[in-house]
């Protein structure tokens, strides 16, 4: 591994991305994820398509992306996990070493989200297999879209590929940063680029461009409501991978002073660019074969097997490839969720790597069983505001963890970097070459992200769905 010093940060002999464009490479892979190509098409096919996208990227440039910032500077001023960092920055500015806490709460929100992400990768794994088996190559509609829900009764099919799924990840990461989470982070992200293009033109070709277009173009401002902001608003922090350290963790392995306004910047551009494209894809195909946007989660698993298999041509290769591209951005962004946990025990605990990998990967597959077992039966009832609830663990870990842990994180942090951290220091971390910029960033993360993330989790407490 290689090592560096970083001069804002006086102990810091650290752990550091190999090359210059590693940072911006593992930020893009571990934001484009599962929140682009499953989260985001579904969630706007929910909320009207340009309705939801109307709400969504103002509040990803308003309050996702300066978070962003505020996490990146934190990872670069502390120089270690987000725990640690977080610890290290209270004590150097002289405030409580209550602050770490919020690198406690955002192990656990990573945590609690890995063990959902691997129910969703082990759905695409089991997508994978049967595309490549062409198993759904003239197979009838209806039997293909009830597919679905008959993998999600078939736990020992869904425990198979989570098993899969949380060795996949934990073998890479216990080879090192520079050797296992850079080196995959190298060789899948141009992948999922190259999957991406090659998608794209292949909707254009079946596709139904102009109606999908239409779709996400066409907004009503009467059907915004507080549900639908909610969505997008924890949306944006889910894709660009806030509220969780990650982050903090991919900024304290920056090795040089690379502006983080810029960096981060190109970041949100991609993500946002990759959640709109495959939106417009996917939309494409669903409206060419007559289906329903607003199939809700199930959307890219009940409905594009559906058209894929009513196509001639080619069908098993562009189902295998869409749900190898989605594999390929779910794994990069499985190593961030895990990887300040791990860079935690192993500062914290001064464990090998390896050893911290397989903890923490046999207490994900632990806990994702749970996710897993709550499509078939493992459902709490409870009762708040008076009304029975009926849910599984997947459901509440939705509800729990991103819509109410994340933004608290993510609210946290920001207040702790804008209200408590010196001015001079931030503004010296950021080195942004213009004041405006810097005044712009911090008025966003000082009034707007907390407003609007104090909004959304008084909203998610108070008034539930
Ligand atoms: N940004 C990822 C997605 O859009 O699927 C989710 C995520 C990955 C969140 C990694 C947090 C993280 F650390």
């Amino acid at each position: 591994m290689s090592t560096t010093t970083q001069n804002s940060n006086p102990a810091a002999t650290r752990i550091a991305w190999g090359s210059r464009w590693s940072f911006l490479l593992a930020a893009a892979g571990a934001s484009t994820g599962l929140g682009n190509i499953w989260k985001f098409p579904y969630e706007a096919g929910l909320h009207g398509g340009g309705t939801f996208i109307l709400v969504y990227l103002p509040c990803a440039l308003l309050v996702a992306f300066p978070l962003m910032m505020a996490e990146t500077l934190v990872g670069r001023y502390g120089g270690s996990d987000p725990v640690n960092s977080l610890r290290r920055i209270a004590r150097e500015e002289r405030l409580s070493s209550l602050w770490q806490s919020i690198g406690w709460l955002g192990l656990l929100t990573g945590f609690l989200i890995f063990t959902f992400y691997s129910v969703v990768a082990s759905w695409t794994l089991y997508y994978i297999m049967n595309s490549a088996l062409g198993s759904f190559v003239g197979v009838p509609a209806e039997i293909v879209q009830h597919s679905f829900g008959a993998l999600l009764r078939n736990t020992d099919q869904m425990l198979l590929w989570h098993t899969i799924f949380v060795l996949m990840v934990v073998v890479v990461l216990t080879r090192g940063l520079n050797k296992g989470l850079e080196r995959a982070m190298r060789m899948l992200t141009p992948c999922f680029l190259g999957l991406i293009i090659w998608l794209c033109l292949y909707a254009s070709r079946i596709g139904d461009f102009d109606a999908a277009l239409a779709f996400l173009m066409h907004y009503d401002l009467s059907a915004i409501t507080a549900e639908l902001i909610v969505s997008a608003l924890t949306q944006a922090l889910f894709s660009l991978s806030l509220g969780m350290g990650a982050m903090v963790m991919f900024g304290a392995y920056m090795r040089d002073q690379r502006s983080i306004a810029s960096t981060t910047a190109w970041v949100m551009l991609f993500d946002t660019a990759v959640a709109l494209i495959m939106a417009l894809m996917i939309f494409s195909i669903v409206f060419a074969f007559g289906m329903r946007p607003d199939a809700g989660p199930g959307l890219i698993f009940s409905t594009l097997p559906v058209a894929f298999a009513q196509m001639t041509e080619s069908s098993a290769l562009w189902s295998t490839s869409f749900f190898v591209l989605l594999l390929s951005a779910t794994l990069t962004s499985a190593f961030a969720l895990l990887e300040p946990i791990i860079a935690w025990m192993t500062n914290s605990w001064r464990i090998s790597r390896r050893l911290a990998a397989w903890l923490v990967g046999a207490l994900a597959w632990v806990g994702g069983l749970l996710s897993l077992y709550s499509f078939s039966g493992l459902k709490f009832s409870f009762y708040y505001f008076g009304i029975e609830r009926h849910h599984g663990f997947f459901d509440l870990l939705n509800i729990i963890a991103i819509h109410l842990f994340m933004p608290l994180g993510a609210l946290l942090l920001a207040v702790f970097v804008t209200w408590r951290v010196h001015r001079a220091e931030t503004k010296t971390l950021l080195s942004m070459r213009l004041n405006i910029g810097y005044r712009l960033w911090r008025f966003c993360c000082k009034i707007v992200a907390p407003l609007a993330l104090s909004a959304v989790i008084i909203l998610v407490l108070f008034f539930p769905a």
